[in-house]
């Protein structure tokens, strides 16, 4: 990039200019599994703060729901597949321990001719999508970037054993779009990172989907990394800004809090702890009615406090208020599809984004929390563009995620016994080959990419559905045909409700 005097620049404002997500078209409703497994009433619901859980049937793997979302982004900005230069994929759903997903999304830029993409996979449980988001950001600001967007994917499905985790499943991809001038930006030197060898939560079983929890030490070690990443960067806020005149960086400094999101009440309570590192932090007698009836826990220490039931109600009650305007709108598709693992932060963003107005995104800052087990965390902000005038990037942000709480309606409920079937069905057909997945593809939103068949030497093929008209990628991906042509009551709703419609590419042709 040169300046108006021929001189090098480097490009401003890198961050996110665009997202997509895409959850499956089946949940199970958290209530009815309640039920199903004889546990108490509001376990679940109360105890965990979930209402519906995603799930994907033996169609959909971590390829398939990349191949989505990846087309559905790419679609919406009406962009051709030459405009991107780096692509990352964050996830923990491994299906093969040499090729990365990102070379199978490799198939969608096929037609473009472009194959010159950097950018493979990225693993760590759920901080995947933040490593590839890093990755990428640091590309763009880098002396290796070429001009070209970014892409960052973060896709995972997460099923559990039959037992107390598996109410904490879900399953979906985003996909955002990364470059400079961006009405999302990443705020510069200010990142916060903890990570630390332990065993809350792993893989070790190749052969199996189902990861190895430890399920208190997980939540013990989310609380700890936030505690951590919160004081370095309240450390690194205060040292940028000390000229400013500022003594304490508090909550107060950020409009909003979003964090991983294995389970809402999590949510809830991490944003109360937060609230007590602020207390232990910050003291003097100007404070002394923001923290009245709250002094007894003045000289407590956070090591010992992981799990003291009283200080974690004190404070989820003191940042209440705070919980609802900063934290609680991100949580509209976490509750209701669960833990995505990778996406969860993201999807976040997205629900935060879609409930609120243009007017109140304006120029606000947001500090996003990210975990994955293992573990590796990292606390940083983003700045949202002031510019929210007609046209401007983040209004045309906002607007095309309007159609999300109607996606989350359009989706088909599976009762309990059902869905216990189908995660049998995965379980026993996991890595099986040759293998031909039997779920319904009907059943799949429009444009849904699907596993089509894995042959014996484990080689997977996939197809799309597609609806009226008809339309074939030529060459795109082994076998792509033409098929499902029906649309289903799930499709037509879909299609009613979708606030962006699907705009064919150059390379796609009607048949
Ligand atoms: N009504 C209302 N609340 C109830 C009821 C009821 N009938 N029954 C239980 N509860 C409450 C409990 O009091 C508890 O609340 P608390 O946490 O405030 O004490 C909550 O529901 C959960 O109940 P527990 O008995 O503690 O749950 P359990 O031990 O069975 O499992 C856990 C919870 C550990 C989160 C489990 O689901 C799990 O292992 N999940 C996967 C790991 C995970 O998500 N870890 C988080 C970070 S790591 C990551 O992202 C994967």
């Amino acid at each position: 990039m040169n300046n108006q005097n021929g001189h090098h620049s480097w490009p401003e404002k890198v961050g996110i200019i665009d997202v997509e997500i895409y959850f499956p078209s089946f949940y199970v409703d958290q209530n009815e599994l309640e039920n199903h497994d004889n546990v108490s009433k509001g376990k679940y619901t109360i105890g965990l703060g979930q209402s519906k859980m995603g799930f994907c049937s033996d169609r959909e793997d971590i390829n398939s729901l990349c191949l989505t979302v990846v087309e559905q982004l790419m679609q919406k900005r009406g962009l051709s597949y030459s405009q991107i230069g780096r692509l990352e994929v964050g996830t923990e759903t491994i299906i093969d321990k040499s090729k990365s997903v990102k070379t199978v999304l490799m198939e969608l830029f096929k037609e473009s001719g472009n194959h010159d993409v950097e950018g493979v996979d990225s693993t760590n449980a759920c901080y995947g999508g933040t490593a590839a988001l890093f990755n990428s950001v640091a590309w763009v600001e880098s002396s290796a970037w070429d001009g070209r967007y970014a892409l960052v994917v973060a896709g995972d499905i997460a099923v559990y054993a039959e037992g107390n985790a598996r109410p904490t499943g879900g399953a979906g991809a985003i996909a955002m779009l990364i470059g400079p001038n961006a009405p999302i930006v990443l705020e510069r030197g200010l990142r916060s990172t903890y990570m630390e060898h332990v065993y809350d939560f792993y893989k070790p079983n190749l052969m199996s989907e189902y990861p190895t929890v430890d399920g208190k030490l997980s939540v013990q070690s989310y609380a700890k990394a936030l505690d951590k990443c919160y004081d370095g960067f309240c450390r690194k806020a205060e040292k940028l800004h000390k000229t400013k005149g500022k003594k304490c960086f508090t909550l107060k400094d950020l409009d909003a809090m979003l964090f991983h999101t294995p389970y809402c009440k999590l949510v809830q309570k991490s944003l109360g702890r937060l609230a007590f590192n602020d207390f232990l932090r910050n003291s003097g007698s100007e404070l002394e009615d923001q923290y009245r009836g709250l002094e007894m826990y003045r000289d407590l220490k956070l090591e010992d406090t992981y799990f003291n039931k009283e200080v974690e109600k004190a404070f989820v009650d003191h940042s209440r208020t705070m919980f609802e305007k900063m934290t609680k709108p991100s949580l509209l598709i976490a509750k209701e599809v669960g833990n995505m693992y990778t996406p969860s932060l993201y999807a976040c963003l997205v629900s935060y984004i879609a409930s609120q107005s243009i007017e109140a995104l304006q120029g606000i800052r947001v500090g996003m929390f990210s975990y994955g087990s293992g573990l590796a965390a990292t606390l940083f902000s983003l700045r949202f563009s002031d510019d929210i005038s007609k046209g401007s990037p983040l209004r045309a942000l906002h607007d095309s995620l309007q159609s999300i709480k109607h996606r989350l309606a359009s989706r088909m409920e599976v009762s309990p016994k059902r869905f216990t079937e189908i995660l049998k069905l995965r379980d026993n057909t996991h890595h099986q080959a040759p293998y031909t997945p039997i779920g319904k593809i009907e059943d799949l939103f429009p444009n849904t990419w699907y596993l089509e068949h894995v042959d014996e030497k484990h080689r997977r093929s996939y197809l799309q559905k597609k609806e009226t008209p008809c339309i074939q990628r030529n060459g795109c991906i082994t076998k792509m045909n033409v098929m499902n042509c029906e649309s289903t009551k799930v499709a037509e709703d879909f299609c009613k409700v979708s606030a962006t419609p699907i705009r064919l590419s150059e390379s796609v042709q009607p048949v």
